[in-house]
């Protein structure tokens, strides 16, 4: 509920103006995004990678309305993927299928993954597909099947929400590559999503159990919850295979430091780009204590 009301303010156009239109509103934007540009991305890349951690790395949009707009997130991707293999960075990209074309276009979102994924491939990277709301779940799953079929290097993002997800991880776990556990960030009906938090924890849990009893894939477990990272790395006790633990930039860095130094594999999902506010919003409505600060920044006090 809170979540719901969260979004409602943020997507006004009004909160939107006072946010982006300030400066106070991007510099607070910036404890999770690293910045507007690719070299800013890279730069904090660069310091996370030599704290020891991992990177992924998202070049922010989503839901582009005309197949330019997705041809150009493809370029950005690919210039992305050129300066990770440049500056040598033990660094991956997170794409949003939507930002691509799907919805709109999905021959033409297909044939950008296929061309991330490919050229991900030339430069011994990967690429991790996110999931978005539900009514796009299994359009993002069958074109995630049919790339990672192709190129091999691709994972994709499982929310612990959904009620179809149990189903979905048994039929992608034969494909390979890595498989992202998350609770799920969209606001969804109850005939798709679990409601209760409790519920939608105890199939996180039981979500990283089956990933983390096989070696086809390489699990992904990504949340800032200790009550579901103990569990974690308890399910991990008989695994030889690598798996990481996942984070977002800016949210609990001193646990993402702990992590490391206790021997994990941590990656941090890393933003950047101009389009950064809908992804803002989302952070905000997890943790209403973050809007509490950005309200107090806004209004300088
Ligand atoms: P929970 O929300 O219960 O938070 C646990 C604790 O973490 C809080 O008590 C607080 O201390 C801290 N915390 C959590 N969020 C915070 C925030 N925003 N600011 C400050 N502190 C915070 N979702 C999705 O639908 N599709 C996707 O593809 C992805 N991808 C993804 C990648 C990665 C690397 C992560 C970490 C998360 C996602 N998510 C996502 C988002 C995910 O679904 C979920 O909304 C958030 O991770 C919050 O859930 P937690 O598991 O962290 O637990």
């Amino acid at each position: 509920m809170i979540r719901s009301a969260v979004l409602a303010i943020t997507n006004r156009s009004v909160t939107r103006k006072l946010v982006t239109d300030t400066s106070v509103g991007r510099s607070v934007a910036h404890r999770f995004v690293a910045g507007t540009e690719l070299s800013e991305a890279i730069a904090v890349a660069e310091t996370l990678n030599a704290e020891g951690m991992k990177v992924s790395l998202d070049y922010l949009g989503e839901h582009v309305t005309v197949v330019e707009e997705a041809d150009s997130a493809r370029d950005s991707y690919l210039e992305c993927i050129e300066a990770i293999a440049e500056h040598g960075l033990d660094a991956n990209i997170s794409v949003k299928l939507t930002q691509l074309g799907m919805g709109l276009d999905n021959d033409a979102a297909a044939g950008n993954l296929d061309a991330i994924a490919a050229s991900a491939a030339k430069h011994g990277t990967t690429v991790t597909v996110d999931m978005e709301e539900s009514a796009h779940t299994e359009t993002t799953v069958a074109m995630y099947e049919a790339a990672q079929k192709r190129h091999g290097n691709l994972g994709i993002a499982i929310q612990s929400y959904l009620h179809r997800s149990w189903s979905d991880v048994e039929r992608l776990i034969p494909l390979g590559g890595h498989i992202r556990i998350c609770k799920g960030a969209y606001v969804e009906p109850v005939e798709v999503a679990i409601q209760s938090g409790r519920d939608i924890d105890a199939s996180f849990d039981a979500l990283t159990e089956l990933l983390m009893s096989t070696e086809a894939v390489k699990p992904a477990i990504a949340t800032h919850d200790d009550d579901r990272i103990v569990p974690a790395i308890a399910a991990s006790a008989e695994r030889s295979a690598p798996w990481e633990f996942q984070m977002l930039y800016g949210v609990r860095r001193d646990r993402q430091a702990e992590l490391v130094a206790d021997g994990h594999d941590v990656r941090v999902y890393l933003p950047y780009g101009e389009a950064w506010y809908p992804y803002l919003t989302r952070r905000l409505a997890e943790r209403p204590a973050n809007l509490t600060f950005f309200a107090r920044a806004l209004v300088g006090k």
